[in-house]
């Protein structure tokens, strides 16, 4: 596996291939979620490339850009398991020289985590631009975890001509639901076991929710059965039903609805979705 830690040498061994590149950009802190995302890469190109770069312009001024777990070595060994081809590993110096030009989103940003998280999707669609640029992948694999990322980077990439595929690959998750994703580490034991909170909740509106049933009456009854009673360390930022493909509010359950949710279990922000029928 090759490790490019810089534009110039990645470029060169880029040149060198004639065939697919499948590319995963993700932040580190790997987990069987990302891995999900390499294999489905693996399988569809014939080379496939991670980046691992924590972006600080998509974390706000009180998020946890310094403490986000770094832990490079897992990374790799985790990456050399999976039959990817070469790590892209990039420095803030070079990503971010002195930058004049950011790309940005208008409407898709303005509910759900781009509301609770101003200039979020900016510094995400930034680095992905640069990113995209530098890779030149064939195909990129995204979560479902992150849905809201996935419409508004595919949205960039059709509105500014990125000649490349948009994968979004399903969540992964632990064995009581609850979502994989790297933050999760920050968890001590009690506020774990309450996290699977969203994933039920999730279920819950599957189960229950019906065509043309008013949303109002999903919410009273999601509120009456989790949010009522959740433990003083857990906080609700938003679980919302909205409209899957540009997240707009609708009165009723359509085929389109999705439900979204971040909740916070003491510190650490945990979100999750899924579509309801
Ligand atoms: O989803 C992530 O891990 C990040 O937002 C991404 C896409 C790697 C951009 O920094």
């Amino acid at each position: 596996m090759h490790i490019f830690k810089d534009v110039k040498s990645y470029s060169k061994w880029r040149e060198s291939i004639d065939t697919s590149v499948g590319f995963v950009p993700t932040m580190g802190c790997l987990h069987a979620g990302h891995s999900f995302l390499v294999q489905n890469s693996v399988k569809e190109n014939e080379n496939t490339v991670v980046s691992i770069f924590v972006n600080p312009t998509q974390f706000g001024p009180n998020e946890d850009f310094e403490k986000y777990p770094r832990t490079i070595d897992d990374d790799i060994r985790l990456l050399e398991e999976t039959g990817c081809s070469a790590v892209f590993l990039p420095y803030n110096k070079m990503m971010y020289d002195n930058p004049k030009v950011f790309v940005d989103v208008d409407e898709l940003d303005e509910m759900l985590c781009g509301e609770k998280r101003p200039g979020h999707f900016k510094g995400v669609l930034t680095v992905v631009a640069k990113l995209f640029n530098i890779i030149r992948p064939t195909r990129a694999y995204f979560g479902e975890k992150d849905y809201q990322q996935f419409v508004i980077i595919n949205k960039m990439v059709k509105d500014l001509f990125f000649e490349l595929e948009m994968r979004m690959i399903p969540i992964v998750r632990e064995k009581d639901g609850l979502a994989l994703s790297s933050r999760n580490r920050y968890l001590c034991e009690e506020h774990r076991k309450h996290a699977v909170i969203l994933s039920e909740i999730i279920r819950f509106a599957q189960e229950n929710c019906f065509e043309g049933m008013k949303i109002t009456e999903a919410y009273k009854m999601i509120r009456n059965k989790f949010l009522e009673n959740i433990p003083d360390f857990m906080k609700v930022d938003y679980v919302d039903i909205r409209n899957g493909n540009d997240f707009r509010f609708e009165d009723n359950i359509t085929r389109d609805s999705r439900i979204f949710l971040a909740i916070y279990c003491g510190e650490t922000r945990l979100i999750d979705n899924g579509k309801i029928l």
